[in-house]
């Protein structure tokens, strides 16, 4: 059976379960990593049923969006179950949001390809224009501010740090976005991150030349 026809089917599901989510975490950040780790997977030569159901259901075990990981797996695999996806692909798929939903430190690498893929996808989807986009909403939804001068950039701080941290918009800029392109898996990733990098440094450069009230032209 082709995981692609599970796949409509996931999409209505996974769309239903994230319709109240606020902090960008919402549907459209699912749709667009879905797309682009189909795109990723054709040119890297990825089986692309994997990646798409993978991405679909990426975000579901997240702390945002439920309380037990475990038990947001486990609903996975009833799901794909009830779907009849092949019991190899549903350990595959299953590997993969687990790997990149428990991350702890830098995050442990992805063992297959297709895990590069997803990964590579859901990485490019926190930079670049959509990227700072979420950026200012996450920021919005918590009550951070823009940019505050003496907290930024301070380098990356460890979880424990960043919990006790107020966090501002352009912080995050410098403890995860300006580093997510050298994290890239894929060099079909590696070539869009570089652009989405660019934009942001350029968004930077501006952000301060219009803070500091500069009126050079
Ligand atoms: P991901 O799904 O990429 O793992 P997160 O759950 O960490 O993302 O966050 C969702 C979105 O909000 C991402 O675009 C991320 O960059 C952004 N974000 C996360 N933490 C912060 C923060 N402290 N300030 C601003 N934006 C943030
Ligand atoms: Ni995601």
């Amino acid at each position: 059976m082709k995981l692609e026809s599970v796949c409509q089917e996931a999409a209505v599901y996974v769309r239903e379960r994230m319709a109240h989510e606020g902090t960008g975490h919402d549907w459209r950040h699912i749709d667009r990593v879905t797309k682009l780790a189909i795109a990723i997977a054709a040119r890297e030569g990825a089986d692309v049923g994997i990646c798409q159901l993978a991405a679909l259901f990426h975000d579901l075990p997240d702390d945002k969006l439920t309380d037990s990981k475990e038990q947001e797996l486990e609903n996975i695999v009833l799901w794909m179950n009830r779907h009849h996806v092949p019991d190899a692909d549903v350990r595959h798929i299953v590997e993969i949001i687990a790997t990149m939903s428990f991350r702890g430190g830098g995050g442990a690498p992805m063992r297959t390809l297709e895990g590069q893929v997803v990964q590579d996808a859901d990485r490019l989807d926190a930079i670049g224009a959509i990227g700072i986009a979420r950026t200012f909403t996450y920021a919005g939804a918590k009550g951070h501010l823009i940019h505050e001068p003496e907290s930024a950039p301070r380098g990356v701080l460890t979880a424990e740090q960043y919990r006790n941290e107020p966090g501002t918009a352009i912080h995050h800029f410098y403890e995860k976005l300006l580093m997510l392109k050298d994290l890239m898996n894929t060099p079909t990733a590696r070539a869009l991150a570089t652009e989405r990098h660019l934009f942001m440094e350029q968004f930077l450069h501006q952000f301060y030349k219009e803070w500091d009230a500069d009126i050079s032209v």
